[in-house]
Formats: C-alpha cells, structure tokens, sequence
C-alpha cells in the first residue's frame, strides 16, 4: 500500500535504446519525471495515462517505471504471472515498523503466513466483530454532541482516523489496551507514516542516519514494541478462554494444517503490527471520501437515508442488513478516491506485457485511482454515481477495472474486515446526522502512503 519513488538497486537498468520502449513523458535529462512524480504524482499518472494509452513508460532518475492502465495488464502482474513479481521497494522499506508481517512478506513464509491468518478473516468470523464496530462508532456520536449544538465544525478525517484505530485496536485485543496506550499508538503510527513518506523520496541510506525525525521514529517503534510485546506476553500466560474471540487470540492459537506448529511471539507481533497499520488508516480514508462526496451530493445522500430509514426504521444497523445502496457509495467513494491508489511491484525476471518488454528489476505501477477513472471503462468518470454499482452492474465488467483491494493471492486479507465496518460506521452515522461540508472548503487528494483528503475534510453535522 505503501509507495516510494526513490532509486532502488535492483532498479537500474541500462536502457537499451534498440529495445522497444512503450511511449510516455519525456522528462529532462538524467532527473527524468523525478521533479513531477514529487510535486503531483496523482496528476502525472493519470494525464500520463489519457494521453499515452495502456502502457506507460517514464524515468525517475536511473529508475525506469511502467504505468499499466488496462484491467488484463493488471491481471497479468496481479495474478496470471504473479510469481514474476515481488512488492515494490517502498513495502520492502516499510519492513522497518512491519517486519515480516503478511504485507511485507514473501515466497514460502508469506504463503504460510497467509494461511494461518486467513480464517480468522472469514466472513462468519470477523461478523462477531460488529456490535463493537457500532457500539465505537455510538460512543464516538456521543462526544460530537456539543459540536452538533453548537454547529462547530468536526475534522471527519480525523473522526474516522480515531474511530477506525480504536476499533482495530478492541477487534485485535479486545481491553487489554488501556487508553493511553491506546493514544501512544496513535502518535507512534502518525509519526512512523510521515517519516515514512519523507524517507520515500530520499535514497535508502539516510533512514539509517541518526537525524532527528529517524531518531523519533525509532523511539515510536520501540514504544509500540513494548506494548505489543506486552499483551502478547500477557496473553501467553493467561490466555483467553472463548469469551474474548479478539485478533489476537485467533493469531495465537492459530496452527500449520501441516506442520501444527503455531506462530512465536516475533511472527504474532509482526502480523500485529501489520494488522494496526493496514487496518486502519485505509478504512479511514475511504470514510472520509464517503462523508465528502455526499456531502456535495445531496440527493446521493436523500437516497442513502431513505434506504435506512426503509430498511432500519429506526434501529441500529447489524451484520445481517442488507443495504445495497449504503454498499455501493463505499464502493463509489472508493472508486474515486481508493484509499490504497497506487500498487507497486518489481519484475524478478524479464517479462513480456503488451507487446513491449519489461526487464527484470523494473517497477510496475498498478494505479486504481487511475484506472477507476478510465473513460473506456467507467462513463462519465469523474461523476459520483453511486448506481454504478447496483444489480448486476459489476459483472460485465473486466475484474481489473475495479479493484481497490487488489488482486490475486495477495488481495487485501482485510477486504470483508474494511467493507463491513465502514457500511456499519456508514449506517449509524448518517441514520441521526446529515454531514455538511464547511462552505467554501475545497477538498483535495494527497497521495501519501494512502490517498488521504490534504487538508482532511472540515463538517457540520446536523440531526436528521
Ligand atoms: C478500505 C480499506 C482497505 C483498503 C482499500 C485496502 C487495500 C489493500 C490493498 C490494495 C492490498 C494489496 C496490496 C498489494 O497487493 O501490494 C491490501 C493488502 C492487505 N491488507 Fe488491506 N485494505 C483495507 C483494509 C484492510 C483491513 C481492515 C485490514 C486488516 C484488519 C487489512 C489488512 C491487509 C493485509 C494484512 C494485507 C496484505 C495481504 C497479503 O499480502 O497477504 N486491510 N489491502
């Protein structure tokens, strides 16, 4: 999920200039695109994309990038010859906080990894989950109160940032994080995100410079350690027998259908670790997105009340409710703007794609926010229309034209996880309140390790 844009060694490739080369912008001498892929990669992509079709080449220094913007391109990477690539080189640099945890990880280890993880995400599983996912997301209504008397603007970005932490942090280990470790967090994983985007655009080395922000970074990380470690420890010497069927329990007691070996207290603690930050800050932003676009789409927001109030009459939204049309302005909001909008991989031996060879070492970028809004695929692309995805809509179309949690073997493991707790935050939020974008804010994108809204995205609420 994460992207950086520095040079990468297994990256620099002579380019053979009798070798077929796809076309794309034709930067400046040795820097490439380097200057726009920092001031306004969202923008360079996608114009990049209108204007030189299915495949993109561009140069970033010595580093040379393919842009693929068609669904069976992205097919081809994702799934049909998966095994020629491995995550690009900004996952490998986020091993610092992740390790080798299930995002990071490869080959063997990350398939058994995967393994022992996945049923603890199985639908029926993760459905235990969603009284706590309503129950935060009440508690969190309730201190709005006095902003909603007073009309006083909220930061829905942030709401969303706090919300979806404090529910990965009850689904993970249920109460064994007290309130201030529960605020370190918090603080530790802001502070390891933004060092992380600053040390993207810096060559690998300099994150092991004793500078200030490196030297702060290091101190958050060996905070969260210590709590990890903490409750894992915890847990070891007084598990939890059924009451308490949270992450972690499920991560511990997990075994190797083989093997019956489990996992040790580094493996549980990197998967933690992974679990918080992919957890959290994606379902975030995709919130956030939802409660902007309605907000300048009003009668989009008519029809999602109207279905809860048809659908709910008043009553708290569960696991079994079906709302289609909530479903569908998370699926929308995520088309737009897909919090994860940029997937990068590196080619380990040479490939073939579209008829132009991609050297071993190259980087591949697999973009949903650009092919989301690919007008051969989507009409009207830059409309919110959350109709797009109701009935039966969706199977017509290549499965890669949408994909906002990936695809292949490495699909987002979170995927039901995400979808069912913003419908519930989605749900309760707007059955009492509709959400007023402040007048005159405008809402951009920023591209960091997700796509978050810049400047976050300033409300009123009011009862409904
Ligand atoms: C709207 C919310 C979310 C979005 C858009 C999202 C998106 C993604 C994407 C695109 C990937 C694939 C990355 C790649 O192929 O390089 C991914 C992987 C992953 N996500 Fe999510 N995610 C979301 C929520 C979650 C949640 C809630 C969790 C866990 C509680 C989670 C855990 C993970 C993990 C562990 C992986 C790595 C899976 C593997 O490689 O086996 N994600 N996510």
């Amino acid at each position: 999920m994460n992207v950086v844009f520095s040079d990468q060694p297994n990256s620099q490739i002579p380019v053979n200039s009798r070798r077929k080369i796809p076309p794309g912008p034709r930067g400046k001498p040795i820097i490439g695109n380097l200057r726009e892929f920092r001031s306004d990669i969202l923008g360079l992509l996608e114009t990049s994309a209108r204007a030189y079709g299915e495949i993109v080449h561009f140069r970033v220094g010595s580093r040379e990038i393919f842009l693929l913007n068609d669904p069976y391109y992205i097919q081809h990477v994702l799934q049909t010859n998966s095994r020629n690539y491995r995550k690009g080189m900004a996952l490998v640099r986020s091993k610092i906080l992740l390790d080798e945890g299930l995002l990071t990880s490869e080959g063997d280890f990350w398939l058994r990894q995967r393994r022992l993880i996945q049923p603890a995400f199985h639908r029926k599983q993760i459905a235990a989950f969603g009284q706590i996912m309503t129950d935060c997301t009440l508690d969190m209504m309730a201190q709005w109160q006095p902003y909603v008397e007073a009309r006083q603007p909220l930061n829905m970005a942030q709401e969303m940032m706090g919300l979806t932490l404090i529910i990965v942090c009850k689904t993970l280990f249920s109460t064994t994080i007290t309130e201030k470790e529960r605020a370190i967090v918090q603080e530790a994983m802001e502070m390891v995100l933004q060092l992380g985007v600053k040390n993207g655009h810096r060559p690998p080395f300099m994150e092991k410079l004793p500078t200030p922000g490196n030297q702060l970074a290091k101190k958050a990380i060996r905070q969260l350690d210590a709590i990890v470690y903490r409750i894992i420890r915890e847990r070891r010497q007084h598990p939890q027998v059924d009451e308490i069927g949270d992450l972690l329990t499920l991560l511990m007691t997990a075994t190797d259908a083989d093997t019956g070996v489990a996992m040790n207290d580094q493996q549980v603690h990197d998967e933690v670790m992974t679990l918080f930050l992919a957890g959290h800050e994606t379902t975030a932003n995709a919130l956030a997105w939802a409660w902007y676009l309605l907000s300048e789409n009003p009668a989009a927001a008519d029809q999602l009340h109207a279905e809860l109030d048809k659908v709910l009459k008043g009553r708290l939204p569960t696991v079994d409710d079906l709302l289609p049309y909530t479903q569908a302005v998370l699926q929308e909001s995520m088309r737009l703007y897909p919090p994860a909008w940029v997937i990068s991989r590196q080619a380990i031996g040479d490939d073939e794609i579209g008829g132009y060879p991609i050297p071993a070492g190259s980087a591949v970028f697999l973009s949903p926010y650009v092919m989301h809004r690919n007008p051969n695929y989507w009409e009207n692309p830059e409309r919110f229309d959350p109709t797009r995805f109701l009935g039966d809509s969706l199977q017509w179309r290549p499965h890669f034209s949408y994909f906002p949690f990936g695809g292949g073997a490495r699909q987002c493991i979170g995927m039901n996880f995400a979808l069912m707790e913003a419908q519930l935050v989605l749900a309760t939020v707007a059955q009492s309140y509709r959400v007023k974008l402040v007048e005159g804010v405008k809402v951009e994108p920023e591209a960091l390790v997700t796509l978050r809204p810049r400047d976050g995205v300033p409300v009123v609420i009011e009862p409904r």
